[in-house]
């Protein structure tokens, strides 16, 4: 038995998922399919870029506990009362629900399974998770992919890890935000243990080991992000600046000479010319607000080459002053922190972490810092007693406040 909180804030026994599951559909779930939540070491906003990202995967994860049926037909109940009960048919054209509803995230993929493999069986699923929502930890991705691999199982559609994070990236446009691929990326492809460094069309993905006594801590601010909801306008603004931007470097470069042929992309144009070659055309080629995005894609670019090589030596020093460079960058220059993320990566360094920034797409969510095993007790209780406590969050502070474990990536089983 789980516990759980009643509206009123009355803690109440709660059924297991199977037990839910048979009081709702009669006899038992027959698979489970599990997906993780991620959090982003470093790279923000640049999978949409193609450019390379370094996140992991946690120990949260979304369940769903289902059985297939013989017809089109799927509901599927989750835990938490705060989200209503789903039902819908399998087709390849099923119709969104409105913007925010949680539905979409379990359309998506049924509505792209259905389009690319006319999968015809539905099922019934009770899900959980304990993901915290919409706090940039990549809750509804986990939901897309967990909700997708229960699909394929029920229509025994087999797919490469990788084949299917690309589908289910291209699957969740369905619900309006126009997201890269690094959520659905780690959460197949993860190792336990292990970051991955994720390059993209085509998907690639290199593990790196995460040192013994280097400890992730995630903060939540407890200001909501729904990627659906009020954050998916700004989220979707900065990917067309981002394109607007390469399209006006592109087109001054070439018409000064400075290119011998049209790049394919930012990636592309970063392998042409380099870093500074493509920062110093750009001041020259864009104005204000275009410049400060295109100079953050390109600078956190190379902040994840360079996150990479310090996980390799273990140099956690060099990894916190990229966090620190991130951070700011995605304030100055990419202005999606908030005051509140602002607030714990001050609080997180003052408490000895080695280095901090917001992570996920911002707008609210959660902040990253990072501490050796001897500091980490520090910056746990220096973010509890600053920012935690004063706001009267310091009830179920482990939901906030934690250690991120470095987890494996989806899987699905019989139970
Ligand atoms: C969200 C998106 C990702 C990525 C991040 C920001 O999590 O789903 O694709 O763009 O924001 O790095």
């Amino acid at each position: 038995m789980a516990e759980a909180r009643d509206p009123e804030g009355v803690t109440n026994e709660r059924s297991t998922d199977s037990e839910l599951f048979s009081s709702l559909f009669g006899g038992a779930p027959t698979h489970v399919a599990r997906a993780p939540g991620r959090v982003n070491l470093m790279g923000e906003h640049i999978d949409y870029c193609d450019l390379a990202v370094l996140p992991m995967a946690t120990q949260h994860e979304a369940q769903l506990q289902f059985r297939a049926r013989d017809d089109g037909l799927v509901r599927i109940t989750n835990q938490d009362p705060e989200f209503d009960p789903v039902e819908f048919e399998l087709g390849p054209a099923i119709a969104p629900g409105s913007r925010g509803d949680w539905r979409n995230y379990l359309q998506a993929p049924a509505n792209e399974l259905a389009r690319q493999f006319a999968i015809w069986r539905g099922l019934d699923g009770v899900l959980s998770s304990d993901i915290p929502v919409a706090a940039g930890l990549s809750s509804s991705t986990a939901l897309v992919n967990a909700v997708g691999l229960a699909l394929a199982e029920a229509n025994e559609v087999l797919l490469a890890p990788a084949q299917f994070a690309e589908l289910m990236a291209e699957a969740e446009h369905y619900t309006g935000t126009r997201g890269g691929g690094m959520d659905q990326a780690i959460g197949f492809g993860a190792r336990a243990g292990h970051a991955a460094c994720i390059a993209f069309s085509p998907l690639r993905m290199r593990h790196v080991a995460v040192p013994e006594d280097w400890c992730f801590v995630v903060a939540d601010t407890g200001v909501r992000a729904e990627k659906s909801g009020r954050a998916q306008g700004p989220y979707n603004q900065r990917r067309s600046e981002c394109e607007e931007a390469l399209d006006v470097v592109v087109q001054f470069a070439l018409q000064h000479d400075r290119l011998p042929t049209r790049p394919r992309g930012y990636p592309d144009l970063l392998r042409m010319l380099g870093a500074a070659e493509v920062i110093s055309l750009a001041e020259e080629a864009l104005k204000a607000r275009l410049l400060k995005r295109f100079r953050h894609v390109v600078t956190e670019a190379d902040r994840v080459d360079q996150a990479v090589d310090c996980l390799l030596s273990a140099d956690l020093v060099g990894f916190g002053t990229l966090m620190d460079a991130s951070h700011g960058s995605l304030y100055a220059d990419y202005q999606v922190s908030s005051r509140e993320l602002d607030e714990l990566v001050a609080i997180a360094r003052e408490g000895g972490g080695a280095g901090a920034r917001l992570t996920g797409a911002g707008f609210g969510g959660c902040i990253v810092t990072l501490a050796d095993r001897g500091t980490v007790g520090a910056v746990l209780e220096t973010l509890a007693e600053q920012y935690f406590e004063p706001r009267g969050m310091g009830d179920g502070i482990d939901d906030r406040l934690f250690v991120a474990v470095p987890s494996a990536g989806a899987s699905v089983g019989i139970l």
